[in-house]
């Protein structure tokens, strides 16, 4: 039995739905649920007791489970409530001059790109609009001498493109430039190493291919960086457990990166399904594979247009379709979970689920597009 069928039950979600939208939030399956309740169960009954007791490494081996999945050390992972804090942290973390430029791109999720707006004063904010083919080539003709940041998603949550970082990574870095991924549409789907791919910093929450709740989420700051973080509370005190507000000395660890109280219970479960992922990788990441690839054959078949590049894709697939929003409340009411996305339908698989259903969400896609086209 392969490891999808073998773990369906885990996932409550398909025996109402399709359930072809881990791009946008991904249900937890049971045994990642199972964490967080566990925990939060035993807070109601056990009070200080229980939060001290997974606290009492100070969440190294929360880390350790994010960061074996992603190759770095566990003292380069703090915990974040999502994906914009983790990018505003990296923003008001980083020394600016004027005339500083940051290079990012127009087919970006919004919070790739925002947040760097708030510099703007100082900071030249270089919004390229590049292609899917050639988009490497598009971002890098904008990086100079005076480029502190290239901010890039690994995989684009709009084309479903896999973006060959480790190669802007080189030409940032040769230009004195730091690069910023969010990685939050590739961890769980594809292979993610931060030091493989020359990150600097790297960001996600957990609610999508990590099957995490809402909550959730990891910043990854290679060693070395944001020694002095942007933002100051109890947590990055050294010696933050004498509660002593007359007396600070920065942390040195990854707690300095967590200002306050983090959300133990959605952490505790992405470490949980970190784990469940590393252990399945091969598993995991090529079924995941293989279903994207099968949804963007089926596609073409049909004679559909899709966005993301056969060679270059992870988990999503961008099938073109006038309506999409109607489109996709259509498909809902037919019992297939999608999302409008990128001027057309936003197939996302995970792991468990099955061609069939990709071939029901094919079908009313090719459906509504032949029937708008008469
Ligand atoms: C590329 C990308 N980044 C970030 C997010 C979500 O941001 P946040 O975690 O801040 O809600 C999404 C969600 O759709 C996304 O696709």
């Amino acid at each position: 039995m392969n490891l999808g069928v073998e773990m369906r039950e885990q996932f409550p979600v398909t025996r109402r739905y399709k359930y072809l939208n881990h791009a946008a939030i991904s249900p937890p399956p049971l045994f990642v649920l199972e964490e967080a309740e566990r925990y939060l169960r035993n807070v109601s009954e056990l009070g200080t007791e229980e939060v001290n007791r997974i606290e009492e490494d100070d969440f190294r081996s929360m880390r350790e489970d994010v960061a074996k999945l992603i190759g770095a050390s566990w003292d380069e992972v703090a915990f974040v409530p999502n994906t914009s804090y983790g990018f505003n942290f990296i923003v008001h973390g980083l020394d600016w001059r004027e005339g500083d430029n940051v290079v990012t791109d127009s087919l970006e999720f919004p919070t790739v790109v925002f947040p760097w707006l708030k510099l703007k004063r100082k900071v030249e904010v270089r919004i390229v609009k590049p292609n899917v083919e050639t988009f490497e080539d598009s971002v890098l003709s904008h990086v100079d001498s005076r480029t502190r940041v290239v901010a890039v998603s690994h995989v684009g949550f709009n084309t479903g493109l896999v973006v060959d970082v480790k190669r802007l990574a080189r030409e940032a870095h040769s230009q004195g430039a730091l690069i910023v991924v969010d990685v939050i549409q590739s961890v769980g789907a594809v292979n993610v190493d931060v030091r493989e791919m020359e990150a600097d910093f790297a960001v996600a929450g957990g609610y999508k291919w990590l099957m995490s709740p809402q909550g959730s989420g990891f910043i990854y700051v290679r060693k070395g960086l944001l020694g002095d973080p942007p933002f100051y509370g109890w947590r990055t005190s050294k010696n933050f457990e004498s509660y002593d507000a007359t007396n600070f000395e920065i942390e040195s660890g990854p707690r300095r990166l967590e200002p306050g109280t983090i959300d133990v219970a959605a952490n505790l479960a992405m470490a949980r399904a970190a784990r469940f992922i590393k252990e399945n990788s091969s598993e995991v990441l090529q079924a995941v594979n293989d279903l994207s690839g099968y949804a963007n054959r089926r596609a073409q078949e049909e004679g559909l247009e899709v966005v993301t590049p056969m060679r270059k894709r992870a988990g999503i697939t961008v099938v073109m379709a006038p309506k999409n929003s109607e489109l996709s409340r259509h498909m809902l009411a037919n019992g297939v979970v999608v999302s409008p996305r990128g001027g057309g339908i936003r197939i996302s698989t995970h792991f468990y689920n099955t061609r069939g259903e990709v071939d029901e969400a094919v079908r009313l896609i090719s459906q509504w597009v032949r029937r708008s086209g008469q």
